[in-house]
């Protein structure tokens, strides 16, 4: 008999931890969101720990409050101030096991099962699967340039019962998208007159590499409706994992309790070293040094993707984050060109589209990241993939003209 909550069958298919799978020998791994990992600051997080065992002894490694350790909120409450213009304080910033979850325990708070819930098409892998856990009924909202289709949505608001929108403003996880400044209005007049929660998503919003920063959603919120998480992952290292929340008095109340229940705390250990890292170090001077480098790698991996991909193969140029999204025609079906023997021999590991909507209808994308792997790599693993996109894609040209010849 099947003991298992409904849930599970929901949750169990999402994908996510075969992204994080090991990477396998002669593997080039476009697929995962990874940080380049020379870029970690190794050796000033170890002098932070060494710093941290010498001061803090014993208390350190004792409980500590849900919330997180108070220097540690008081400096992200600073860089919320001057960098994404959210006006918080102390008592409402909560210290998470990265920005996932933030997510989950948001997912929490407000999903029961069925409700109706607004995501971007196509969206963040890791933000379905916290989803999927409470069984909302997903309402998918395409995703434009300049950041999702506010007249869809509106549609949507205006057909059925949503109760929370989850969005990622800035530079889109899969997508590359920058929400423009009127939509971030738009979606904020919309919360407010459909009576909608949003849950902001800035984890990348730091990793800038051209143009200028546009407000958080957040900071625009004029009734306490949004819940802004973000974190340390891509700015300096995902084994970390601590990000951050904050939002207004009494949905934050609630995710304390949410917290609680789910760990009790973030590691309190971990949040002693970064909070001393970000003692002795500038974290701009780090965000400034991997920003030159990301930009590199993503100005490298456009131009080999100009010089290898099909005429037919459409892909963006982000300005930030860590994502290239790549467009094959209508008909091209991403999955099966990933799982066959043509790229999967050529070790070139990329993410399809089908499991980055909820209704994995959308075959034809592909989500390609270009901070974690080499220059070198970059440069062959994109030559790879081309020469087998060109072949799939002439296959099937060839495959069409023998039907209906
Ligand atoms: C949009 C987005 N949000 C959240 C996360 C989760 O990040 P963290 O490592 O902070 O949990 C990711 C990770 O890739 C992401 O892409």
């Amino acid at each position: 008999m099947n003991r298992l909550a409904s849930r599970i069958e929901r949750t169990s298919n999402s994908g996510l931890d075969k992204l994080f799978a090991a990477k396998k020998e002669n593997q080039i791994v476009f697929s995962a969101g990874y940080p380049d990992h020379k870029l970690f600051p190794e050796q000033e997080l170890g002098q932070a720990a060494k710093e941290v065992f010498e001061k803090n002894q014993l208390k350190l490694l004792q409980y500590n409050t849900s919330v997180g350790l108070p220097e540690l909120r008081q400096k992200l409450v600073k860089k919320m101030a001057w960098h994404d213009k959210i006006k918080t304080d102390n008592d409402h910033v909560m210290l998470t096991q990265g920005a996932q979850q933030g997510i989950y325990l948001t997912a929490r708070l407000m999903l029961n099962k069925d409700d109706g819930l607004v995501v971007e098409g196509p969206t963040y892998i890791g933000a379905l699967a916290a989803f999927q856990a409470y069984e909302p009924t997903f309402y998918e909202i395409p995703i434009k340039e300049d950041g999702m289709d506010v007249n869809f949505l509106e549609d949507t608001l205006k057909t059925h019962a949503v109760k929370m929108i989850y969005t990622v403003p800035d530079f889109q996880n899969p997508t590359g998208a920058v929400m423009s400044l009127e939509k971030r209005r738009q979606i904020i007049e919309l919360a407010n007159k459909y009576n909608v929660v949003i849950l902001e998503d800035g984890t990348y919003r730091d990793l800038r590499y051209s143009g200028q920063n546009l407000p958080t959603i957040k900071s625009l919120d004029s009734e306490g409706r949004v819940i802004y998480v973000s974190s340390f992952s891509k700015i300096l290292a995902p084994g970390l994992r601590l990000g951050w929340l904050t939002a207004e008095d009494k949905l934050f109340k609630a995710l304390i309790g949410l917290k609680s229940g789910a760990d009790i705390e973030s590691s309190n250990l971990t949040m002693s070293i970064v909070n001393t890292y970000l003692d002795d170090n500038s974290l701009e001077n780090h965000i400034a040094l991997i920003c030159n480098c990301y930009r590199q790698k993503k100005d490298a991996m456009l131009s080999a993707m100009r010089k290898n991909m099909p005429s037919i193969a459409q892909f963006t140029n982000p300005q930030g984050g860590f994502f290239i999204w790549l467009t094959m025609p209508k008909n091209f079906n991403m999955d099966k060109f990933v799982n066959q023997q043509q790229l999967s021999k050529s070790g070139v590991l990329i993410t399809s589209s089908t499991n980055l909507y909820p209704s994995g209808n959308i075959k034809n994308g592909a989500r390609i990241n270009f901070t974690g792997e080499s220059l070198a790599n970059i440069e062959v693993g994109i030559k790879k993939l081309g020469q087998a996109l060109s072949a799939a894609w002439d296959e099937q040209i060839k495959n069409k003209i023998i039907q209906v010849g």
